[in-house]
């Protein structure tokens, strides 16, 4: 069986399966993070947005919202949600460690592990390339990480299954403490629009772990100030317990 590009299919099902997840709770920590720094961006670019669960509502909340995302059926579902409630957003797809738009930005985000995708310290340090040379002088940059803690007591050799009217799913998790990678492989059984059949289809998603002082190494090699390392949702600095951490860094202005 050949295996569909990552999200290309979890794409139909995502928001549903998400659903518990609390974006409202994200978005108004990003908007704390901005009067925390006392800073007013106006234009924001929503890195790996995904289907818009946090670029549509800070669209909504007066922002100028950029997503880009390398799924394109994420960013399907992404600009289906900004036309149900009238927000023009300008949606993009493109690899976040490779891409050009035509525009800079107050601030980005790239939130919910996206960056953990940099399968690599080379990848990451494309990534936090592309975002310097996109954001204005001293622009923030503002993004998490999932922890090893995070995949080890909750991920690894785990199996979660859903099964919905549309939709079933498996999904598998394997981590290697070895090279600190960690392989999901999702099975989804998708609904065909005739209603009668179900097709399968298999992904692997493929993230790696990064320690917060190699992140911070590289982000000053980049030209960034790290402002801090939260634990997630929170003003504190991060901990050995802590699930996601938050990341806050400015770009240094020459
Ligand atoms: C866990 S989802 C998070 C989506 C969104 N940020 C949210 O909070 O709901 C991860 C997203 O990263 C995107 N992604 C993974 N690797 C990427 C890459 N190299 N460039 C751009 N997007 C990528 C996926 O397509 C997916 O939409």
């Amino acid at each position: 069986m050949d295996f569909a590009s990552p999200y290309s299919r979890f794409a139909a099902a995502y928001d549903k399966i998400m659903e518990n997840v609390d974006y409202h709770r994200w978005t108004n920590y990003m908007e704390d993070l901005f009067d925390f720094y006392d800073y007013k961006p106006r234009k924001i670019l929503d890195l790996a947005c995904g289907t818009g669960s946090i670029t549509v509502p800070l669209a909504q909340r007066g922002y100028e919202m950029w997503g880009l995302d390398r799924a394109v059926e994420m960013m399907e579902q992404a600009k289906k949600k900004a036309e149900r409630i009238g927000e023009h957003i300008h949606f993009a797809q493109g690899d976040m460690r490779d891409f050009v738009l035509p525009a800079t930005f107050d601030a980005i985000l790239c939130l919910y592990d996206s960056i953990n995708y940099a399968v690599g310290l080379t990848e990451l340090e494309q990534v936090f390339e592309r975002v310097f040379d996109a954001l204005v002088p001293e622009g923030l940059f503002i993004f998490d990480i999932t922890t090893e803690r995070n995949i080890v007591q909750n991920f690894h050799f785990q199996t979660f299954a859903e099964n919905e009217e549309s939709f079933s799913y498996i999904w598998k998790n394997i981590y290697s403490h070895r090279d600190k990678i960690c392989r999901t492989f999702l099975t989804f059984f998708l609904r065909e629009p005739d209603g009668n059949f179900y097709r399968k289809y298999e992904e692997i998603h493929i993230q790696k772990i990064f320690e917060v002082d190699e992140v911070k190494k590289l982000l000053h090699k980049k030209g960034f100030k790290m402002l801090a390392a939260y634990d997630a949702f929170t003003f504190n600095r991060w901990h050995r317990h802590s699930d996601r951490i938050n990341f806050v860094a400015r770009k240094h202005s020459s």
